[in-house]
């Protein structure tokens, strides 16, 4: 089984820790007092390019760079959080970079991807072409891939999350952790577990991802071609886990799997904005969501202090989903 080991998670901490930020834990008397729990905020909004995809990224480049110092460059396909983080990463050690986007991507990202000093690379919408013109940028510029999330240093520079979490708060008893292909759920989940063997990590989907299934039973039971779950959500939208990160959620995560409705992420995204005063996106809002809606507290676990990763804070201020209510659904 390829997983990092919590060797390589505590070197990835050294490696990135110059370039990341080491990011604060929040706490809400107000959540405390509604969800009847001490909860535990890891800010990776407040991570630089506002997400924890900046670790993984910078990892995934530093390590490759260790190994292979003549790589001219890196490529990799996204939308979203990955495809910022790879350019800000390569920014960081002044190492070409390409980021493959579909023609249909709004502007601000794109040019968001741009700053960084990337060159960004239109294409179709389909994920084939995405896939295809990726292998072809790293075949003709002699470029690394970069995968978002099934990739192992990717996961270890995630892991990272873990040892921080543990560090500022030893006294965790469990961590919930959204989950969309499982690079973050898997680093944190190993990392949590080898540092501190009686936290429990939970993780948290969109519902209709249907990972509890699989989960209970010891095997992928997801059906079909990688399909997209119909969420807000829209960087954890994709169904299936990948095939290195599924072995390990499943070797360290819980069995039981968090589910909210679209209705709840708006719900918690808003409690997020008005109470708590902090913007985060809606992948961020399940953690929260499940909290405030209860669904962890019916799991009947012990847990007392609860730690919840705000996984990222990239919000589109003209698609707010409870202005727009539209299912955007779009690829990460
Ligand atoms: C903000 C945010 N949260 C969670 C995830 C899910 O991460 P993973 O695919 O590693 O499960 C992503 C992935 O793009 C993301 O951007």
């Amino acid at each position: 089984m390829l997983e990092p080991t919590l060797r390589e998670v505590l070197r990835a901490h050294e490696r990135i820790l110059p370039f990341i930020r080491r990011t604060p834990i929040f706490s809400s008397r107000t959540v405390d007092r509604l969800t009847g729990l001490t909860v535990h905020f890891k800010t990776e909004n407040f991570q630089k390019t506002g997400s924890f995809k900046a670790r993984g990224a910078l990892n995934g480049i530093l390590t490759l760079l260790e190994r292979k110092p003549t790589i001219k460059g890196v490529v990799t396909h996204s939308t979203g959080n990955h495809g910022l983080a790879l350019a800000w990463a390569a920014q960081q050690i002044k190492l070409p970079c390409s980021v493959v986007v579909p023609c249909n991507t709004p502007a601000v990202k794109v040019e968001a991807v741009k700053a960084y000093g990337a060159n960004v690379q239109l294409c179709q919408i389909d994920i084939q072409d995405r896939h295809t013109l990726c292998e072809k940028i790293a075949d003709e510029k002699q470029f690394e891939i970069i995968a978002p999330f099934d990739n192992v240093d990717v996961i270890a520079g995630q892991g990272t999350i873990g040892i921080e979490l543990m560090q500022q708060v030893p006294e965790l008893e469990a961590v919930i952790v959204p989950v969309g292909g499982g690079g973050l759920a898997a680093g944190i989940s190993l990392a949590t577990k080898l540092v501190s063997p009686k936290t429990k990590v939970y993780m948290v989907e969109p519902l209709g991802k249907e990972l509890g299934k699989s989960m209970k039973a010891g095997r992928r039971m997801w059906e079909g071609p990688p399909a997209r779950v119909n969420t807000i959500a829209d960087s954890i939208a994709r169904q299936q886990l990948g095939e290195i990160t599924w072995p390990i959620v499943l070797k360290y995560a819980e069995n039981d799997v968090l589910s909210v409705t679209d209705q709840e992420i708006i719900e918690g995204m808003k409690f997020a904005f008005q109470t708590m005063k902090v913007v985060i996106e809606s992948a961020s809002a399940t953690g929260l969501t499940a909290l405030l809606q209860h669904k962890f507290q019916h799991l009947h676990t012990s847990a007392q202090n609860v730690g919840v990763i705000l996984c990222g804070g990239n919000v589109d201020l003209d698609q707010l989903p409870w202005q727009t209510n539209l299912s955007s659904n779009k690829e990460t």
